[in-house]
């Protein structure tokens, strides 16, 4: 593999308009911050950029809903984003802000060179206007049913329910998010950058990594399919001229000299990016450091870290416009996730069902930063959507960071300490014992580290690859495989009568310990740094730490040297009670009854985990009639039923009985679940289950078809 010179990471710069939630961190912010720290400990020259996202229609409706002004909603939230990203250890180089002058004068020189290099098109248009607060709506102004899935309320820019860019003139029945009043249609003037004239370079850009000027600049089998296919099925649309202008009083304006400019900004999704280089100024200027070669020199490797919604700006449009320029890099990968779903829904900021990561540090005990760090990478959803539960995650910290990681750093250390004070002991490399990298061998130390040495450089290669999963995986392996080494060889049964063999057992344990609080640095950076003072190592520097260890285990060098003193020994990680956990999804489903009940007074049940359409085909419902019904002796609430299927009869117990007599159900319509397992209740055997709405009151009414329907029709 070829190293570039230097690196330029970015992640996507979130809306100010609301805090982060973990969607955000499995999406853009924890991968970089891995892939980032990984190359800081291999020794590479990285700038890591970001910032909040001040402008567009994200911030101005929120602040409508909020009634304060956007200033306040940016400053507010920007403060807010900071701390959240800073406190679960993303540790970028510059968190910027797209409201600082230094952005306002880069972007408006962008749009200067784009205009005199003849990228932009006028067009006068008719478009949206929304008479009652007398603006023009376009992205997210602008509200209406999608014509491609029929969701109600696609955006004037994109269908979140589908993912389809759209248009404004494409909703059907469009509303002013404003106003909720049906807009008019105005003449207004705009600049177009002329995207199709950059479709045929992109295309193949996207499909061959071969850049504009016939260079190769990546392998498309580098890139993940699906941003290849998004990015193809955007291009086998056509790539239309796109306003990068707007009619709004938030955002850059256009620079004032040009004539027409009044009353108009960028667009903000010709601002936003651009964030990524005057961040990359600002870390320079107050680094004593030049910006330029970070995005100019062809041997930069720029990586754009986004979530899935993002692809097309970063992959069509943002190189578009770097072209377009001139002089710009265009990005090497752009790894983006896809979505993360939280207890079987998808994470929604307005609907408040997210778990926000300020309220997670303000209310989880310390060490659970790292957890939730590791957590998410358990689920990233790096090729598929993929879901977070708060059984899932207590599960997974309890049995793989506590039980194995947790556990084997402790046993080493506590074991170190007892039977040698803390001094890390000298052990012959050919004393044989049993393997923890090859289970079942008896193996020797130095086919043992060579076996860690493998592993270390296999972890680093999944994470530059940005297979970030894999990656903690192998982590995972290399500390399983140092509990199977203790657990072969028991030291705490054998120190009496090999006392040799327990020296190398534990001497090469403490070796994979050590390996581990590197390993860790990525992923868990502030375990990874207490474990390191356990063993009584310098602070991390974090500029090679990693590739130090590499060269020590490619040399057959004891990474944690013969006679070296380690420090006490303390928990990394501590079993998460059923109560912090229990407490979690309570607040959820709190603010989901809360959220649900606002509109109607009404008390909903928080919707179920979700299921996958094969789950539901697998239920067999059908129509039925009740032919008799009677109460069940010594019971209140059983009906016995005899419900006919048309095609046979059935004996159903049902739990009405509190709520209907006998009398009024038969000849009642049904649905009944026909491919229930029989019960035995009360000595009688039920067939099946009818299917009933509940109200909250507690009232129950049968569901069937509106009219009178034959027996045994199935229900889909
Ligand atoms: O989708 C978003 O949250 C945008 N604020 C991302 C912008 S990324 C970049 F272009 F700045
Ligand atoms: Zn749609």
């Amino acid at each position: 593999m070829n190293i570039p010179k230097r690196y330029l990471v970015t992640s996507a710069l979130p809306y100010a308009n609301g805090p982060l939630h973990i969607g955000h961190l499995a999406g853009a912010y924890l991968p970089a911050d891995i892939y980032v720290r990984y190359l800081r400990l291999m020794g590479r020259d990285v700038v890591f950029v970001c910032g909040s996202d001040e402008h567009g229609a994200a911030i101005t409706v929120k602040a409508k809903k909020e009634g304060c002004s956007p200033k306040e909603v940016v400053d507010k939230y920007h403060a807010v984003l900071r701390d959240s990203l800073k406190g679960i250890g993303i540790q970028f180089d510059i968190y910027h802000r797209t409201s600082e002058p230094i952005h306002y004068q880069t972007s408006q020189d962008f749009f200067r060179t784009l205009l005199q290099n003849g990228q932009f098109e006028e067009i006068e248009s008719d478009q949206y206007f929304d008479e009652a607060v007398g603006q023009f709506l376009a992205d997210r102004y602008i509200v209406g049913t999608c014509p491609k899935c029929q969701a109600p309320d696609a955006y004037g820019d994109q269908c979140e329910k589908c993912g389809s860019s759209l248009s404004p003139n494409e909703l059907i029945e469009p509303r002013s998010t404003l106003s909720g009043s049906t807009p008019v249609k105005k003449p207004t003037r705009h600049w177009y950058l002329k995207l199709n004239e950059h479709e045929e370079w992109l295309r193949n850009w996207i499909n061959t990594g071969v850049g504009p000027d016939g260079k190769t600049l990546h392998l498309p089998s580098e890139w993940k399919n699906h941003v290849i296919g998004q990015c193809n099925s955007w291009l086998d649309g056509g790539l239309q001229p796109r306003a990068m202008t707007r009619d709004l009083d938030w955002g850059i304006p256009v620079p004032p000299e040009l004539p027409g400019s009044e009353n108009k900004v960028l667009y903000v999704w010709l601002d936003a990016p651009i964030g990524y280089i005057s961040a990359t100024k600002q870390w320079a200027l107050d680094n004593g450091k030049e910006w330029e070669p970070y995005w100019k020199s062809e041997d930069t490797a720029l990586v754009h870290f986004i979530g899935k919604d993002n692809i097309v700006f970063h992959c069509l449009i943002f190189p578009a416009i770097l072209k377009a320029h001139g002089g710009f890099v265009l990005p090497v990968n752009v790894p983006a996730n896809q979505f993360l779903n939280l207890e079987g829904r998808k994470l929604s900021t307005s609907k408040n069902w997210a778990v926000w990561v300020h309220e997670f540090l303000a209310e989880m005990p310390a060490e659970q930063g790292d957890a939730l760090r590791y957590n998410m990478v358990r689920k990233m959803p790096e090729q598929a959507d993929s879901e977070f539960t708060w059984k899932g995650y207590q599960e997974t910290t309890n049995n793989e960071l506590v039980n194995n990681l947790a556990n084997f750093v402790n046993r080493v250390l506590v074991l170190t300490q007892k039977y040698y004070g803390g001094v890390v002991p000298a052990f012959e490399a050919d004393c044989s014992f049993q393997s923890g990298f090859r289970p079942g061998e008896t193996t020797l130390a130095g086919p043992e580290l060579e076996a860690l040495s493998a592993k270390v450089s296999e972890i680093g290669k999944q994470i530059e690859s940005y297979n970030f999963k894999e990656a903690l995986r192998l982590l995972m392996e290399v500390s399983s495989a140092g509990n199977a080494l203790l657990q072969f060889n028991e030291p705490w049964k054998t120190i009496k009568e090999s006392p040799e063999l327990v020296k190398a057992v534990l001497g090469l344990s403490l070796q994979v310990v050590t390996a581990l609080s590197v390993l860790m640095r990525p992923f868990m950076p502030e375990a990874a740094s207490r474990l390191r003072s356990m063993l009584a190592l310098p602070t991390f520097t974090d500029q090679s730490e990693w590739q130090v260890l590499e060269a020590q285990l490619a040399n057959s060098e004891w990474p944690l040297p013969i006679g070296h003193t380690i420090g006490a020994a303390a928990h990394l990680f501590s079993r998460i009670p059923d109560e912090l956990i229990d407490a979690q999804i309570a607040k959820l489903n709190q603010t989901q009854s809360e959220v649900a009940e606002a509109p109607s007074g009404i008390q909903y049940t928080p919707l179920k985990e979700m299921i996958q359409y094969d789950d539901f085909a697998k239920m067999d419902i059908r129509t039925g009639t009740i032919l008799t019904a009677e109460k069940m002796e010594k019971s209140k609430k059983l009906l016995k039923l005899q419900i006919d299927l048309g095609f046979e009869q059935r004996t159903v117990l049902s739990g009405i009985a509190e709520h209907f007599t006998p009398e009024e159900v038969v000849g009642q319509q049904v649905l009944l679940l026909a491919n229930l397992a029989p019960r035995l209740m009360m000595g009688v055997e039920s067939q099946g289950m009818i299917l009933m709405a509940e109200h909250p009151d507690g009232k129950l009414a049968f569901v069937a078809p509106g009219e009178k329907w034959p027996s045994g029709m199935g229900v889909k």
